[in-house]
Formats: structure tokens, C-alpha cells, sequence
């Protein structure tokens, strides 16, 4: 096995105190469609307390490398959660195992209130009639996720009037329900306003800080503020891994993203 081209990036945030804490090791991860390879042999370490982000061009692979982890599409190689292989294994088996995903489009149920959607996502196993019946006692931990994503003033709110920042808050709290230990959010503050981006980069250093945290993300500004480490993609392969410093400097990614539209809106945040 070789090894990365940078170490691995220690977590600075949460309590990664020496417990067992490489929660998702990825390797030699290979999706292919139709002959065309969208995720090219990447090899990734996620430890405890990491708040990743995943950057790079559209089209480099990073919604396909989400998907193979979740397991909406079949890939080779193997993709492990404290030791347990998870490549092969149904959505539903991945989820339960606390990997946990969101989308670029927010899937919320829009016409139940924000606690009915919690309340489903708490609920994977009970039957659809007690899920509809209005619960008379909130469980502790939607009380917590409502609490946590800063959502609970809007619990009987119909998640479809949300604005976007708070939908996408609402299907982290749907992860935080269900358990998940490993989030991996696609987009999360893509259409956000300055504000709400700066709420979710605090949301997810809050969540994260026992758990993993994967961020496909676009905007520079936000993965600066945010990040512990970084990857980057591009056509599949990763080609840079580090601190958000190491990333900036490396020649690499500065080409990359020189050759590419993406490169235009990088420079203009910066
Ligand atoms: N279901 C699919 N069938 C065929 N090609 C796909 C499919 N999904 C994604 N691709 C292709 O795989 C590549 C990576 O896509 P994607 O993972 O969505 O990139 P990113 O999220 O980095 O923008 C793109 O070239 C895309 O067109
Ligand atoms: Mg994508």
C-alpha cells in the first residue's frame, strides 16, 4: 500500500483522545460507467473530529465518490467504517452502519412539519401508522437535533416553507436521529446567503467534533473559515490531500482549477 502523498492531517477539532478513531478508510475506490471511470483508484483516511472538505471541478467525481460510499452505485475496492466493509452492502445496511449522506437538492418530506420529518428519520422501523400519529412526547434526541441545528422554534413549521439554509439544517438534523457518526454532505451551502453559511460552518463544528464530517463544497471562503483538511479531485483521482494551507500552496491544485471555469469563481472569492 502507498502511502499518501502528504500525512494524514491530525484532527484539531473534538475528542479524537486515542480511542479508536479512524472512522472511514477508503481504498483504491473505482466507479465506472459505461466504460467512462468517475472515481479512479481514491484513497482516503477519515478520522474522528475531521471536518474534510472534498473539492474540486465539476464533473471531478465528488457527488459519484459519495454516492459508492453510501451505496447508490456499485464500485470496486473497499470502503471500511471502524473495520467493517461496507462496499456491496444495501443503502439501508450502510445507513444503519452511521453513514449517513445528504444531497445537492435538499430531500425533505415538504408537506410535514419539521418534526414529522424528525420523527421519521428517528423512526426507520416503526410502523408508517404510530410515524403519522402525533407523537405526544418529543424523543430526546430530535429534542436534541432540533436543538442542535438551532431548528426547534420551527418544529411545526411544514418543512417545504423553509427557506434553503434551513432545509439542508433539517436533513442534518435527520442525520443526527439516525445515528450517523459519518455525514457526508453534498453541497450543503450551495444557494446559501453569507449568513447561513456561516451558521453551517458552526453547525458542523458542533456535530462534528465526535464524529466525521465529508464537505463537497465549491466555495473557497467557507472551506478556509471551516475545514480541518482537505481533499482535492480532479477526474477522479485525488491529487492533493492536507491543511487548508498545504492545499492552497500546492502547484497541482492551482492548475487544476486555473484550467478549469471553477477556476474563475476561486479566484473571484479569494
Ligand atoms: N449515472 C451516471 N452515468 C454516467 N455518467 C455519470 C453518472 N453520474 C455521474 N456521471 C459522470 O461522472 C463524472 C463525475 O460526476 P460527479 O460525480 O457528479 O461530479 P462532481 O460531483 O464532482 O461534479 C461526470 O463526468 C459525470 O458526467
Ligand atoms: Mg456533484
Amino acid at each position: 500500500m502507498t502511502e499518501p502523498r502528504h500525512p494524514e492531517p491530525q484532527p484539531t477539532l473534538g475528542g479524537n483522545a486515542g480511542m479508536s478513531s479512524q472512522y472511514l478508510e477508503i481504498r483504491d475506490l473505482r466507479v465506472t460507467f459505461d466504460g467512462f471511470t468517475a472515481v479512479d483508484g481514491v484513497n482516503l483516511t477519515l478520522l474522528q473530529g475531521d471536518l474534510r472538505f472534498l473539492i474540486g471541478p465539476n464533473g471531478a467525481g465528488k457527488t459519484t465518490l459519495v454516492d459508492a460510499v453510501t451505496g447508490l452505485v456499485p464500485a470496486t475496492g473497499s470502503v471500511t467504517k471502524s473495520g467493517v466493509e461496507l462496499l456491496g452492502s444495501k443503502v439501508h445496511k450502510i445507513a444503519r452502519q452511521g453513514v449517513g449522506r445528504t444531497f445537492q437538492t435538499a430531500s425533505v418530506f415538504e408537506d410535514l412539519t419539521v418534526l414529522q420529518n424528525l420523527d421519521i428519520a428517528a423512526g426507520a422501523g416503526r410502523s408508517a401508522l404510530t410515524l403519522l400519529r402525533r407523537r405526544k412526547s418529543v424523543l430526546p434526541q430530535i429534542e436534541e437535533a432540533l436543538e442542535t441545528t438551532g431548528l426547534s422554534h420551527l418544529r411545526d413549521r411544514k418543512a417545504g416553507i423553509l427557506p434553503h439554509g434551513q432545509k439542508q439544517w433539517l436533513e442534518i438534523g435527520m442525520l443526527l436521529v439516525q445515528d450517523a457518526d459519518v455525514l457526508l454532505l453534498d453541497e450543503p451551502v450551495a444557494g446559501m446567503s453569507h449568513e447561513e453559511r456561516e451558521e453551517t460552518g458552526h453547525l458542523l463544528r458542533r456535530i462534528g467534533a465526535e464524529r466525521t464530517v465529508v464537505v463537497v463544497e465549491h466555495d473557497m471562503d467557507f472551506m478556509r473559515a471551516f475545514a480541518t483538511s482537505v481533499t482535492v479531485l480532479a477526474r477522479g483521482k485525488v491529487i492533493a490531500d492536507g491543511s487548508v494551507e498545504e492545499i492552497q500552496a500546492d502547484p497541482m491544485v492551482q492548475q487544476v482549477y486555473l484550467g478549469t471555469t471553477a477556476a474563475a469563481d476561486v479566484l473571484e472569492e479569494a
